[in-house]
């Protein structure tokens, strides 16, 4: 059996790696296997990639370049853990996947959203989630949230307000494929209703 491929989107101090971590145990506790991930990184080289982009050291990176880095990574991250794991019928649940690239990279630094998802299509071998979980808020009220300010989060309130319109408009492009949630409400009541949805996939796989 297959297993089933989750990712969570959206921008900085939405909640992503709480929902993540809720719904992680959650699945743990019905007895799934649960591989949990976050991007980027998740292999010893995409976790070198990973300090490379988001470190302070770096403004002013090529934006072409760090595209290719984010796909790079990606591209071992799917081919040594995500892939393996669904093979073997584990629920994966990865924080962020090749939408934040199409976001960030794609809309907000203007190379192209067509060319920046291509791009991690070929690196993971066309991998895409079963299911993405999109958290939204508005980036004031997210950000306010974060107090360690990577190089990503120093950017302007304007590109995380375009980073933000990116994850609706990819949700609503495939609106089977999404879960899109409002970040303000109450964790335990957005825990509850990703795990419906989650059960609601499950159920119709078994
Ligand atoms: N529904 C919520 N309401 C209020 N605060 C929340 C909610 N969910 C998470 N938080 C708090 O907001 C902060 C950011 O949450 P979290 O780290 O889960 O976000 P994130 O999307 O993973 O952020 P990052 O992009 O920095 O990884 C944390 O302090 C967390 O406790
Ligand atoms: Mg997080």
């Amino acid at each position: 059996m297959a297993g089933l491929f989750i990712a969570f989107e959206g921008g900085e101090g939405v909640g992503k790696s709480t929902q993540e971590a809720i719904l992680g145990a959650y699945l743990e506790q019905q007895g799934h296997t649960v591989v949990r991930t976050r991007e980027p990184g998740g292999t010893p080289a995409a976790e070198v990639i990973r300090n490379l982009v988001l470190s302070h050291d770096y403004i002013g990176l090529n934006p072409r370049s760090e595209a290719l880095l984010f796909a790079a990574a990606r591209g071992d991250h799917v081919e040594r853990i995500i892939r393996p794991a669904l093979d073997r019928g584990n629920i994966v649940i990865c924080d962020r996947y090749i939408d934040s690239s199409v976001a960030y990279q794609g809309y907000a630094r203007e190379l192209g959203v067509d060319r920046v998802r291509n791009l991690s299509l070929w690196a993971t071998n066309h991998l895409i989630p079963d299911l993405t979980i999109v958290l939204t808020i508005d980036p004031e009220i997210s950000l306010a949230r974060v107090t360690n300010h990577d190089r990503l989060e120093s950017e302007p309130l304007e590109y995380h307000r375009s980073v933000t319109q990116a994850f609706l408009d990819l949700a609503a492009q495939e609106p089977s494929r999404y879960l899109v949630l409002d970040a303000s409400q109450d964790r335990d009541h957005i825990a509850q209703v990703i795990q419906q949805r989650v059960n609601q996939e499950l159920a119709a796989r078994s």
